[in-house]
């Protein structure tokens, strides 16, 4: 276990203060190197369930475990100076019962030392949330799109479109309620995210839900256009490292194959004094 302690990281009352203020801005990262490029940038960093789906090759994040949770959280925790840390609790270790819950999101923050957790679920999570900020656990809500709820959402449907707004809008009530610190809103009309960032007292997260939301979040592999398997509409691309890659690997196996490389200049000598590195 390496948890870090971040003085500096924003506690949930900086996030809360920040209800209708500056923007926050947020990302997702899995391993320290990302962390360390994320943190000077970012009000808080998620390690977000995703990792199952843009690092280990899952087709949905129902497959991740509670060890890769902590394992990730602990990779990033090591490269952060001063964003806040979050980690997602992933499918199926809070579901069962609040004991469940606090269970594993203790285990997760002590093992990490991040500074809150992240659930998915608005009314039905109501307690759970409940239960967990009455014991010193910060939440962070997430609703709207539910990946760990495809199965019965059928699909990366859009939610909260028609007679369904109200279920949203009666989610973000009931999580704010509960002692949430902030909630992800992911794939709502951007009229439902204005209407409930109004709402409720709590700062809202977009991801495809509005510009108007008290912040934005995005998977840090879609933004950097390293993740193509498919491209979500929200997900805009601010880099093509994944295009940069493929063509800096092409380039070395062309020269590996030509015996272009190594050069003089990436081999030694018999005599010469040893490079440092
Ligand atoms: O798992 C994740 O990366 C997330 C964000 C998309 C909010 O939940």
């Amino acid at each position: 276990m390496s948890a870090t302690a971040k003085n500096t990281a924003p506690m949930p009352s900086d996030i809360l203060a920040r209800k209708g203020g500056e923007p926050l801005v947020c990302l997702t990262a899995y391993t320290t190197p990302f962390a360390q490029l994320t943190d000077p940038h970012c009000d808080i960093v998620l390690v977000g369930d995703s990792v199952g789906m843009v690092h280990h090759g899952l087709p949905s994040t129902l497959g991740v475990t509670m060890e890769m949770m902590i394992m990730h959280g602990q990779a990033v925790a090591r490269g952060l100076q001063q964003a806040m840390l979050v980690v997602d609790m992933p499918f199926g270790s809070y579901e069962e019962s609040p004991e469940q819950a606090y269970r594993n999101a203790a285990r997760i923050m002590r093992e990490t030392g991040a500074g809150a957790v992240k659930l998915e679920g608005g009314v039905e999570m109501e307690a759970t949330i409940r239960h967990l900020t009455s014991r010193s656990i910060p939440v962070m809500a997430h609703i709207g799109l539910t990946p760990q709820a495809i199965n019965t959402l059928g699909g990366y449907k859009v939610q909260g479109r028609g007679d369904d707004r109200s279920r949203i809008l009666a989610d973000a009530e009931a999580v704010s309620r509960a002692g949430a610190f902030s909630v992800v809103l992911e794939k709502v009309p951007a009229s439902l995210g204005d209407e409930i960032t109004a709402a409720i007292p709590i700062p809202t997260i977009g991801i495809g839900a509005s510009a108007g939301c008290d912040g934005q979040i995005l998977v840090i592999d879609d933004m950097l256009g390293l993740f193509t398997a498919f491209k979500p509409k929200f997900a805009k691309r601010y880099a093509t490292l994944g295009e940069d890659a493929d063509k800096a690997i092409a380039e070395y196996a062309k020269e590996v194959r030509a015996r272009s490389f190594p050069a003089a200049e990436h081999v030694f000598g018999d005599d010469a004094p040893e490079s440092k590195k």
